[in-house]
Order: structure tokens, then sequence, then C-alpha cells
């Protein structure tokens, strides 16, 4: 079987993600937290499927290079989800230096680098594919601003590849989830316990994007029936980023937009 890297594996969306490619791909689960690691893969091998998981900081470059030594053991890494990603700074009035450069160094150069360490394994398969997981926040204004520059950065960097790789049987897409109820929610959630309801009411289609979902939409561009797309951004966003209907009820004065 070919390999698969999934960062952020121990996450929500990343052990989704990791489920999903057990089908196709010897998956490389990759994540900084040894503890919630070991406890993801638990689950997996529980219900009989294999994973190797490998503890590393994709924020440091030689942890990153360690890593892609140990899945190019496993043998032919074909294929890579950039999904390790967090937001610090909330605003930029009081966003520090520091929120800056974490939020920077974890959502946009990190998944360069993972590429740039898996960039050999990748272009020799003739079929590789990279899917960075993003956001809405990378196509629209929703706070956490320097969180969202990653995700746009890593929006283009997902075209760059597309365009310079092509020519190497590689595809690189991106993946953009509106608001799915993980662990990255915690606080939020705790702050605010309606932080779900108030935001599916923005949402046109009221059902909230769950980790499963997204998994769905990389296992399609990473599989066979997506073999002609590269260089898009895929929203799993229930909408969000095609409008609200606040804007349309004012300038039409139409019932239709209300409900
Ligand atoms: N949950 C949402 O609403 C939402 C919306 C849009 C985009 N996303 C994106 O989806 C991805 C997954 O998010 P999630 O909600 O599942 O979050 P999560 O917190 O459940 O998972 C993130 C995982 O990344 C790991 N991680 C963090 N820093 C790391 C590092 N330096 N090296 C290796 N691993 C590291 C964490 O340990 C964690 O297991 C992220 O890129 C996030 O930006 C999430």
């Amino acid at each position: 079987m070919p390999v698969a890297v999934v960062t952020g594996a121990a996450g929500d969306i990343g052990a989704a993600i990791t489920r999903h490619l057990t089908a196709t791909h010897h998956v490389a689960a990759v994540d900084i937290d040894a503890k919630a690691l070991s406890a993801a893969v638990s689950d997996l091998e529980a219900d009989g499927l294999t994973v190797t998981a490998i503890r590393c900081d994709v924020t440091d470059t030689e942890d990153v290079a360690r890593m892609a030594a140990s899945a190019a053991e496993l043998g032919s890494v074909s294929v890579l989800i950039n999904n390790a990603g967090a937001a610090r700074g909330l605003t930029l009035h009081s966003m520090t230096p520091g929120d800056l450069s974490a939020d920077l160094a974890l959502n946009l150069e990190a998944a360069l680098t993972c590429f740039k360490a898996l960039e050999q394994e990748l272009t020799r398969c003739d079929n590789g594919a990279v899917v960075n997981i993003v956001s809405v926040n990378g196509l629209g204004t929703f706070g956490h601003p320097a969180y969202s520059a990653a995700k746009a950065g890593l929006i283009h960097a997902t075209r760059a590849i597309a365009v310079e790789y092509g020519k190497y049987g590689l595809r690189a897409n991106a993946v953009a989830p509106g608001t799915v109820k993980t662990r990255a929610w915690k606080d939020r959630a705790a702050a605010n316990p309606k932080v779900f309801e108030e935001a599916l009411h923005r949402y046109p289609f009221k059902k909230l994007p769950e980790p499963d979902d997204i998994a769905a939409a990389v296992d399609f561009l990473v599989g066979p029936a997506a073999r002609c797309i590269t260089g898009i951004c895929l929203p799993v966003d229930s909408g969000l980023t095609a409008g609200t209907t606040a804007l349309p009820r004012t300038f039409t004065q139409s019932t239709d937009f209300d409900g």
C-alpha cells in the first residue's frame, strides 16, 4: 500500500482523515501531542485499522526531516495531508509578535516544510497528491487575522505546488472547512456554550460540517475520481462563503430570505 502522511492526526479532523485514508493507504499519523496521538491510534487499531504513529512538531525543520525519513521507511509516500493547525491571535489590535510568528509558523510555514521534506517521495510516485487543510478564514474575514493570512497564504502555496509540480503527476488542492465542532473549540465553547448555535444562524445550509465531511472531501481529492483536479480550494462550509441571507433580505425586503 502507498503511504499517506497526515499531520495533526490526533485532532478530530485529522483522526477522521486518517480513518478514511486507511482504506487505500498505510497512514503515517503525525502529531506533536504524543499522548493524544497514541489514544487516536488505539481507537483506529481497536477497529482493526493499521496506522503508524510518528510524533513530530511540524514547526521544527529537523523533526520534520526525521518524520519524513520514518514515513519513507514504511513505503512509497504518495499523499501528504497538511492538517495540523491552530489559531492564536484573536484580533490585529490584541495580537502580540509571538502570536503572529506562531500563527504563521504552524499554519503556513510548517505545511511547506512538510512538503519540501517529502518532495522527492511525492514526485517519484507519478500520482502524488497533497491536500492542505485551510479554512474559510483564508477566504473571508472571521477574526484571527494572522491565522487567516496564513491560511490565505497556504491557498496560494497550494496553487504554486499544482503549477510547478504538475509535470511530475503531482496534484495539490486545498479544503476549507467552515465551523467544525472539534476540540479546537473547547475554550470558546466553555466561554460561550451557544457558540455553535450562534454560528449556525449565519450559515445558509442549516447543518455544520463534521470531521467526517472534511475527511470525505480529502478522500475524494486524493483519489482517482479527482485525477484532473488540481490547484483548487474546495470549501466544505455549508454555504458560508456563498453568502449570508441578511444583506439580500435588506436589499430586496423579501421575506423569501427569512427563516
Ligand atoms: N474546527 C474548525 O472549525 C476548523 C475550521 C476551519 C479549519 N480548520 C482547520 O482544520 C485543521 C484541524 O483542526 P481541528 O479543528 O481538528 O483541530 P484540533 O485541535 O482538534 O487538531 C489539531 C491537531 O494538530 C496538532 N498540532 C498542533 N500543533 C502541532 C505541531 N506543531 N506539530 C504537529 N501537530 C500539531 C494538535 O496536537 C492537534 O492534534 C486545522 O488546520 C484547522 O486550522 C478547523
